[in-house]
């Protein structure tokens, strides 16, 4: 059995951890052999790239971030441009004739929402596919958790847990916008984590009276510093995303600026001196936290064990305590999003956060 693996879409903490794990299963519980396909689906194009993996070659990655093998958010054979070109084209044919040439018999795909609908077609022309999924956003229906995520939210716990300090010692107001794309989990766990006064997810609608509200309300109260996390997906009533970028289906390839926008409103609606920060890629970055080194070894070993009983066409899923899977069907059906009304929102409410509601 040949098993061939690419990471795909926007890199996350963990990636390197789950090649590792699906190397070591595969080598030594099944004597399977492993083949990297670099850059994403782009590996699989004329010429093909690839390097053979092994447990001696992939060592000493478990706490590495990124992946080893590259990625590429941007390569869809099915409607594949260069740089610059508008019009697409499908080369889905040449990555299943060079899939066959190289010897695969299954691919395992280790993606987000993006990668796994590509997989998902390749699997409908005849390829076989495993799936993990990967995302800092956590915004996938068919798993609880993402690998990735935890790391991204320690990583803005952290950087709230600074801005804390000097908001306090300057009397300002500091906007932090935080990455999750159309889904606000990143904002909500490390805003209440990071004990934020306003936390504005794609969600909830905002209003930003609302939240000015609640800057002057502390400043009368207690202190002229709060800080205001806002998702980059955030939008107030009645408007629209910040869109930096838009594909040609209109989905958002990049999302930013809101962060900057809600700064300029605050600081013009209650006279006090804001300051913006744009976390970004840095929440992508980096060693990967021990849970996610944990899910992330876990669903390696997994997607393995599926090979080994020929369950293609599935996504490897946690529904705690259990790692379980899922048709690769269901697994890219829709978006996972906050409950505005759930228990986590209704917490921080309760403990005087607002959502600009
Ligand atoms: O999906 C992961 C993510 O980091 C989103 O949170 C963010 O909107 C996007 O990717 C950024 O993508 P890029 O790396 O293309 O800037």
């Amino acid at each position: 059995m040949e098993i061939g693996v690419l990471t795909g879409g926007g890199d996350a903490p963990g990636l390197n951890a789950v090649i590792r794990a699906i190397v070591k299963t595969a080598t030594f519980k099944y004597g399977f052999e492993v083949i990297g396909i670099i850059d994403s689906f782009d590996g699989l194009l004329t010429p093909t790239r690839t390097r053979t993996l092994t447990p001696w070659n992939t060592r000493g990655i478990l706490f590495l971030g990124g992946t080893i093998l590259g990625t590429s958010s941007k390569g869809d054979p099915f409607d594949y441009r260069t740089e610059g070109e508008k019009a697409g084209h499908d080369l889905s044919s040449i990555v299943v004739d060079n899939i066959r040439d190289i010897g695969i018999d299954v691919l395992v795909v280790i993606g987000g929402d993006g990668s796994l609908k590509i997989a998902h077609r390749f699997q409908q022309l005849g390829i076989n596919i495993v799936g993990v999924p990967k995302t800092i956003d956590n915004d996938l229906m068919a798993t609880d958790v993402t690998f990735g995520f935890q790391t991204a939210v320690d990583t803005a716990t952290e950087a709230l847990d600074k801005l804390h300090t000097t908001a306090e010692s300057h009397h300002r107001v500091i906007v932090l916008e935080l990455m999750g794309r159309y889904a606000g989990w990143i904002a909500l766990e490390a805003g209440i984590a990071g004990s934020a006064d306003a936390i504005l997810i794609p969600e909830i609608p905002f209003d930003i009276e609302k939240v000015c509200e609640k800057i002057l309300e502390r400043k009368r109260l207690c202190c002229s510093s709060s800080i205001v996390v806002v998702a980059e997906g955030a939008r107030p009533v009645g408007g629209e995303m910040s869109v930096l970028e838009r594909a040609s289906d209109g989905y958002a390839l990049r999302l930013g600026g809101i962060g900057n926008k809600v700064g300029d409103e605050i600081a013009k609606r209650t006279g006090i001196d804001v300051r913006v920060t744009v976390l970004g890629h840095v929440q992508r970055g980096g060693s990967p936290c021990a849970f996610d080194r944990l899910l992330a070894t876990r669903y390696g070993v997994a997607a393995v064990e599926l090979i080994a009983r020929g369950r293609f066409g599935e996504m490897v899923s946690f529904r705690p305590p259990h790692i379980t899977s899922v048709p690769l069907e269901e697994a890219i059906k829709g978006l996972k999003l906050v409950d505005p009304d759930g228990e986590i929102v209704m917490a921080a409410e309760a403990m005087g956060v607002t959502f600009g509601r």
